[in-house]
């Protein structure tokens, strides 16, 4: 007899540079090779409306409220079009970011009100099994100093990426406050290593609480 496979949510965090996107790539592939449907996708965006959403975001001036409000629209829109219908279908969802990332760059970053966050993400996350958040979150954790340094190495940066060093540090304990809060589903990741030992503790985490075989 065949059984439907359960959905998964695995959201992928840390400050920008922390060098979390090869590692989504790769379990992509791993839960494919495993015989898992999955989906893979970002926030902002994930849908056509996110996505502007996210242009926005990343680019206009704008108040934090404004700047909130945005990012839990577009998590509706990505929740209803996307993330709900992939786990209803068993899918394992491989998301690049999702509301810890607002708890850490808009309230530790931009230093905004997280009671009003948690308001929004009851609001915006409320499904027919209750509170709608990942089953596990991989934390990619890296001294803002040395994200910095890799970040200058890279592309022209946007919004968030041009902020300066005391910003990110912010946004690092905003995502040390979401961990501690959330223990069990936050698996914090040293990322100050080379990408292959990066990896080999992704996939370690993951075995361990049974998420890969
Ligand atoms: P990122 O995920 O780093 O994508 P890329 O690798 O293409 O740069 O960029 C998204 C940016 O959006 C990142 O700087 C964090 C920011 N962000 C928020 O400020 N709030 C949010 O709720 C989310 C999901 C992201």
């Amino acid at each position: 007899m065949s059984t439907t496979a359960r959905g998964l949510f695995v959201s992928f965090e840390g400050i920008d540079g922390a060098g979390k996107s090869t590692h989504i790539e790769a379990l992509a592939h791993q839960f494919t090779q495993q015989g898992r449907q999955v989906t893979l996708t970002r926030e902002p965006g994930g849908t056509p409306l996110a996505e502007t959403l996210r242009t926005l975001v990343l680019n206009q001036a704008m108040d934090p409220l404004t700047e909130a409000l945005l990012v839990f629209a577009a998590r509706r829109d990505h929740l209803n079009q996307v993330i709900e219908p992939a786990l209803a279908r068993g899918d394992v969802v491989l998301c690049d970011r999702f509301t810890d990332a607002t708890f850490a760059y808009q309230g530790g970053g931009r230093g905004f009100d997280s009671a009003i966050l948690s308001q929004l993400e009851q609001w915006v996350q409320a499904s027919a099994s209750g509170l709608r958040e990942p089953d596990v979150t991989l934390w990619f954790v890296l001294d803002p100093r040395v994200a910095a340094e890799r970040l200058s190495q890279a592309r022209v940066p946007d919004r968030f990426e041009s902020q300066p060093l005391a910003f990110f540090e912010q946004v690092h304990r905003g995502y040390q406050l979401r961990c501690d809060q959330a223990p069990d589903r936050f698996i914090p990741i040293e990322a100050d290593r080379t990408r292959e030992a990066v990896w080999q503790s992704v996939q370690a985490a993951l075995r361990v609480r049974g998420v890969l075989t």
